[in-house]
C-alpha cells in the first residue's frame, strides 16, 4: 500500500497546528508536509513537538507560489491536501481586505490549479483528495429564531473575510464539477483551544485578565457564536476525509451557542477560581485583578461595535452526525477549562507571540 502523504497548508496556524498533532498521533505512518508562509498568525513553535518526527516536514512558503506547490506535490508524492491557510480575522478584513482576497481567493485557486495539473494530468488520474477547510460565516447572520445553518442554506457572507471564504468554497466546488477534482469541504463554527492567536475573543480575554487589561465587548455583547473545541473540529475533518462523499459539503459544529458577554463572564469566573486555588498565579500575574481577590469581570468594557457585526451563527451538524457518525467529545465546560489550563501552562508560547505582533496590536488597540 502506498503511504498517505498530506500537504497541510497553514499548518503553523491555530487549527492547522492542532490538526498536524492530531494526525501524526492518530496515523503515525502517514507523512505530513506543512506549507506555511508564517504570517503574523503562523508560529513555528506551535509545531515544535512534531519537528523530530521523521514523517514530518515544514516548508516555509506561500500557497500563491504555484511552482513551489507543484514541486512539493510531485517531489513528496502528495495525495491529500488539507487546506487551512487563510487570513482568518474578521476585524483585520475590515481594515485591510486585500490580503484576504490574495490568500483566501487567489491562493486557494493557485492550490487548485497545482492539484489539477499534478493529479489530473490528462493521461491518468492519481488517487487524491483536496479537503477545503471553511467556515460557517459564509452563510451570513441568523435572527434569534432562525434555524441553524445547514449545508443547503444560501450563502450570504457579510464581511470581507466571509466573502473571501465563500469565493474559495465556490472555486473548490467548481474544480470538482468542471474538472473532476476529488474535493470535500467542511464549514465549521467558531473554534477555541490551544495555539489560538490572541486576537480572537477567547485567548484575548484570558491574556487580558492575566495582564489586568480591559476586556473589550463589541456592541451590547449579545452577539451569539457556536463554539467548538479545536480537536473536535480536527476529528470532524478526519471523518469527512475518510468517510465523506467526494464533491459534498459537511457542516461541523457542537450545538453550543453562547453570547459573547456570557462567555467572557464565564472566563472571568474560571480565572478568579483558578487564582483563588493557586497562590503562585498571583505571583506570576500580579497585574490581574484576580491576584488581589478582585473580580476579573471588573475589566469588562463595552466598546464601539464591529461594522457589519453578524448577530448570530449556529451550525446544524445533522448531516455529519447522521452520515459520518460525528459526535464532539468535549463539552464546553471541559473544553474551556482545558484551554485556560493550556494557556496557564504555556506561558512561553504566548509570550513569544506577545513579544511580536500581538504586543504591537494590543498596544495599538488599547493604548499600551
Ligand atoms: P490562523 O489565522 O490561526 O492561521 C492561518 C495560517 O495560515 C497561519 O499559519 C498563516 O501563516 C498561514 N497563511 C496565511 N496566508 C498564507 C499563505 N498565503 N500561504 C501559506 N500560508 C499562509 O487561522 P485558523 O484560525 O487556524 O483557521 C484555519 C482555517 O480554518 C481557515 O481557513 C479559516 O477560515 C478556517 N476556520 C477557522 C475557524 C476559527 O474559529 N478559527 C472556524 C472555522 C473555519
Ligand atoms: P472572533 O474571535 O473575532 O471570531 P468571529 O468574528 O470570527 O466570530 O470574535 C468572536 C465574537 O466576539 C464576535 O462576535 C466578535 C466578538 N469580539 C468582541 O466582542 N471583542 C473582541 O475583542 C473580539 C476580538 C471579538
Amino acid at each position: 500500500m502506498t503511504q498517505t502523504t498530506l500537504l497541510v497548508t497553514g499548518g503553523a496556524g491555530f487549527i492547522g497546528a492542532n490538526f498536524v498533532h492530531y494526525w501524526l498521533e492518530k496515523y503515525p505512518t502517514d507523512r505530513v508536509v506543512v506549507l506555511d508562509a508564517l504570517t503574523y498568525a503562523g508560529n513555528r513553535t506551535s509545531l515544535s513537538s512534531a519537528e523530530d518526527n521523521p514523517n514530518f516536514r515544514f516548508v516555509h512558503g506561500n500557497i500563491l507560489d504555484i511552482d513551489l506547490v507543484d514541486d512539493l506535490l510531485r517531489g513528496e508524492q502528495i495525495n491529500t491536501i488539507v487546506h487551512f491557510a487563510a487570513e482568518s480575522h474578521v476585524d483585520r478584513s475590515i481594515t485591510g481586505p486585500d490580503a484576504f482576497i490574495d490568500t483566501n481567493v487567489v491562493g486557494t485557486h493557485a492550490l487548485l490549479k497545482a492539484a489539477k495539473s499534478v493529479w489530473l494530468n490528462g493521461r491518468s488520474t492519481l488517487p487524491h483528495r483536496f479537503h477545503h477547510v471553511s467556515t460557517d460565516e459564509v452563510y451570513g447572520s441568523l435572527g434569534p429564531d432562525d434555524p441553524a445553518f445547514a449545508e443547503d442554506t444560501p450563502y450570504a457572507p457579510n464581511s470581507p473575510y466571509s466573502a473571501s471564504k465563500a469565493a474559495s468554497d465556490h472555486l473548490v466546488r467548481a474544480y470538482h464539477h468542471t474538472y473532476g477534482l476529488q474535493v470535500t469541504t467542511s464549514n465549521c463554527s467558531n473554534n477555541y483551544g490551544p495555539y489560538q492567536f490572541p486576537e480572537k475573543l477567547i485567548p484575548l480575554v484570558v491574556l487580558n485578565i492575566l495582564h489586568g487589561k480591559s476586556l473589550p465587548i463589541y456592541g451590547d455583547g449579545k452577539n451569539i457564536r457556536d463554539w467548538l473545541y479545536v480537536e473536535d473540529h480536527c476529528r470532524g475533518i478526519d471523518l469527512v476525509m475518510k468517510k465523506g462523499t467526494v464533491g459534498e459539503v459537511y457542516n461541523i459544529g457542537g450545538n453550543n451557542e453562547w453570547t459573547n458577554l456570557d462567555i467572557v463572564t464565564l472566563i472571568c469566573r474560571l480565572l478568579d477560581e483558578a487564582f483563588a486555588k493557586d497562590q503562585i498565579l498571583s505571583q506570576r500575574f500580579p497585574s490581574s485583578p484576580s491576584s488581589a481577590g478582585q473580580k476579573a469581570s471588573s475589566l469588562i468594557t463595552f466598546v464601539k461595535d464591529r461594522p457589519g457585526h453578524d448577530r448570530r451563527y449556529a451550525i446544524d451538524a445533522t448531516k455529519c452526525r447522521a452520515k459520518l457518525g460525528y459526535v464532539p467529545q468535549e463539552s464546553f465546560e471541559t473544553g474551556i477549562r482545558k484551554t485556560i489550563t493550556w494557556m496557564l501552562n504555556n506561558e512561553a508560547w504566548w509570550r513569544a507571540v506577545m513579544d511580536g505582533s500581538y504586543r504591537e496590536w494590543l498596544d495599538k488597540q488599547y493604548g499600551g
